[in-house]
C-alpha cells in the first residue's frame, strides 16, 4: 500500500507494522484503588496523600509475568507509567526521594520493567506525567489538588526550576536502562476553560465541578503548554539522547505520534497542510480508569475490545490497551480475562492486524464489516462483527479475488464472482469465540 505517511524524526516503522500495545497504570494511587486522578478530584492532602507510601509493597509484582501477558495478548510493545500526575516515580531517582525506593518495596519497578519486557521481545516504552502535584516548583492551577487553598501557597514556585527537574529525569530514564523505543508524555493545557476542567473530572461522580467557575480562578496561572514546559528544550535534549525514539504528541508540539484517548477516529487523520497520512495511536481502557479502581463497573465486552483494536487498524492506527495493576503488583481477574478475549483471538487472527492498515479506498465494507489490508496489498481482511449466516454480498472485491478463506483455520469459503458482483457463501453455524475474519487473497 504506497500511502503517503508523514515523516517525522523518530524511527516509526516498527511501530505501524506492530500496531498493538499495553499501556500500564501503576503507582501509589493503585493503593487507593479509585482513579488515577484521586490526589485531585478527592484534594487529599499532601501528608494523607504521603503517607500512603509507608503501604506500597507490591509484593505480587512480577514484571516476567507482565511481559508474558502482553506478549500472549498478542501486545507487541509496552508503555508504563514511571510518574504520573501524582508526581510519585516508580523508578530510582537522583532528583527526587519521592518513589518507589523510600517505601517498604524499595525496588525500581521500571527497571524490572524494562528489563522483563525487552527479554520477552517486546518493545519498551516510557510514560511520564508533565503535571506534578507533588513537586513544590510545579504552579498550582485549575486541576492541582491544592487549587482552592489559596494563592498563597503558590509562592515562590518556580516553573523553571521544575522543568529542570523533568529535563534530569528524562535524561535519567533515557540512559540508565538501556535504549527505549517509546516517550509518552502527559498532558498540556495551554488555554482551559470551564469546559476543559469539567470534561477532566467528569469521571468522579462522587465530586462533582460547579457549573461555573469564578473568572479569576479560572485563570488561576493559566494553563500549561510548550512555553510553560519549555517543550522545545525538552524534545531537542531527548532527541540528542535517542534520535530514534519514538515521542507523542502531548507535550503540545506535534511529534512522531498522536493520541486520541477514549475515543477513535472515523477517518485516517491527515496533515491539514500536506495532506500526508499521520501516525497515531488510540488508547484505552479496560474499564473506565486507567489506575486500578475496584469499584468501577463499567467494563468492555470481548466485542468491544476487539472491535476497537480492529477498527483502528482499519483507519490506519494502532491501538494501546491499558491494565491498571492492583496495589499488589499483579493484574486483577477481570483485566486477565479482557487480555485473555485478545489473546484467543489474535493467536488466529493477528494476520489481519499486524502489518495490516486501512484498506485501499476502491473496496467498500459489506454492512456490519470491518476491512483491513496487509501492506503489501495482496491479502484483503473482513473482519465479520456482526456474523451474517449465509451469503455476503460485496460488489467492489468483483474481478478482484482470487481465493478466499477463513482466517482461523485456513478453511476454503465458496464463492461467485459473476455480474459484477463477489457473494460469498458462508455457514450458518460457525464455530468461533467472537468476530470472524474471511482472509481474501486479490489478484
Ligand atoms: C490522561 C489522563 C490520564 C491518563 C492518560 C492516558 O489524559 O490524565 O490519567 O494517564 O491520559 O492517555
Amino acid at each position: 500500500m504506497d500511502y503517503k505517511i508523514k515523516k517525522t524524526d523518530g524511527k516509526t516503522e516498527w511501530f505501524i507494522k506492530d500496531r498493538f500495545g499495553m499501556f500500564i497504570h501503576f503507582g501509589l494511587y493503585s493503593l487507593l484503588a479509585r482513579h488515577e486522578w484521586i490526589r485531585t478530584t478527592e484534594k487529599i492532602a499532601d501528608d494523607k496523600y504521603d503517607g500512603y507510601l509507608e503501604y506500597f509493597n507490591p509484593d505480587m509484582f512480577d514484571a516476567k509475568e507482565w511481559a508474558k501477558k502482553a506478549k500472549k495478548a498478542g501486545m507487541k510493545y509496552a508503555v508504563l507509567t514511571a510518574k504520573h500526575h501524582e508526581g510519585f516515580c516508580m523508578f530510582n531517582s537522583k532528583y527526587t526521594d519521592y518513589s518507589v525506593i523510600n517505601t517498604p518495596f524499595g525496588r525500581d519497578v521500571v527497571g524490572e520493567y524494562v528489563k522483563a519486557f525487552r527479554d520477552e521481545g517486546l518493545k519498551v516504552g516510557i510514560y511520564y506525567s508533565l503535571i506534578d502535584w507533588h513537586h513544590s516548583d510545579f504552579p498550582i492551577d485549575v486541576i492541582h489538588p491544592h487549587r482552592d487553598d489559596g494563592k498563597l501557597l503558590d509562592k515562590g514556585r518556580d516553573i523553571k526550576k521544575y522543568n529542570e527537574y523533568v529535563r534530569n529525569q528524562v535524561s535519567e530514564l533515557l540512559t540508565n536502562y538501556g535504549k527505549i523505543d517509546i516517550l509518552w508524555f502527559d498532558f498540556s493545557y495551554p488555554n482551559p476553560s470551564p469546559e476543559f476542567v469539567k470534561k477532566m473530572f467528569s469521571f468522579d461522580k462522587e465530586h462533582p465541578t460547579p457549573d461555573v467557575y469564578p473568572k479569576d480562578w479560572m485563570q488561576y496561572n493559566g494553563g500549561k503548554g510548550k512555553d510553560e514546559y519549555e517543550s522545545e528544550r525538552l524534545i531537542k535534549m531527548i532527541r540528542e539522547i535517542n534520535p530514534e525514539i519514538i515521542l507523542n504528541d502531548r507535550a503540545d508540539i506535534p511529534q512522531d505520534i498522536f493520541t486520541p484517548e477514549q475515543c477513535l477516529p472515523e477517518y485516517w487523520m491527515k496533515d491539514k497542510d500536506t495532506g500526508e497520512y499521520l501516525t497515531w495511536e488510540a488508547c484505552h481502557t479496560f474499564s473506565g480508569s486507567w489506575g486500578y479502581y475496584r469499584d468501577e463497573m463499567t467494563w468492555k465486552s470481548p466485542r468491544m475490545l476487539l472491535s476497537l483494536l480492529i477498527k483502528s487498524v482499519s483507519t490506519g492506527g494502532n491501538l494501546i490497551m491499558n491494565v491498571g495493576p492492583t496495589g499488589r503488583g499483579c493484574f486483577d481477574f477481570r483485566a486477565d480475562n479482557a487480555l485473555e478475549v485478545f489473546e484467543k483471538w489474535m493467536k488466529y487472527n493477528g494476520k489481519a492486524i499486524y502489518g495490516c492498515t486501512m484498506a485501499d479506498e476502491c473496496f467498500v465494507a459489506p454492512k456490519n464489516t470491518i476491512l483491513t489490508q496487509s501492506n503489501d496489498g495482496k491479502r484483503l481482511y473482513l473482519h465479520l462483527i456482526d456474523y451474517p449466516f449465509g451469503n455476503l454480498s460485496m460488489p467492489s472485491l468483483s474481478g478482484k479475488i482470487k481465493y478466499a478463506q477463513f482466517l482461523q483455520d485456513a478453511s476454503e469459503i465458496i464463492f461467485s464472482d459473476k455480474d459484477e458482483n463477489c457473494v460469498f457463501n458462508l455457514p450458518t453455524v460457525l464455530n468461533v469465540q467472537e468476530i470472524p475474519v474471511i482472509e481474501v487473497f486479490l489478484k
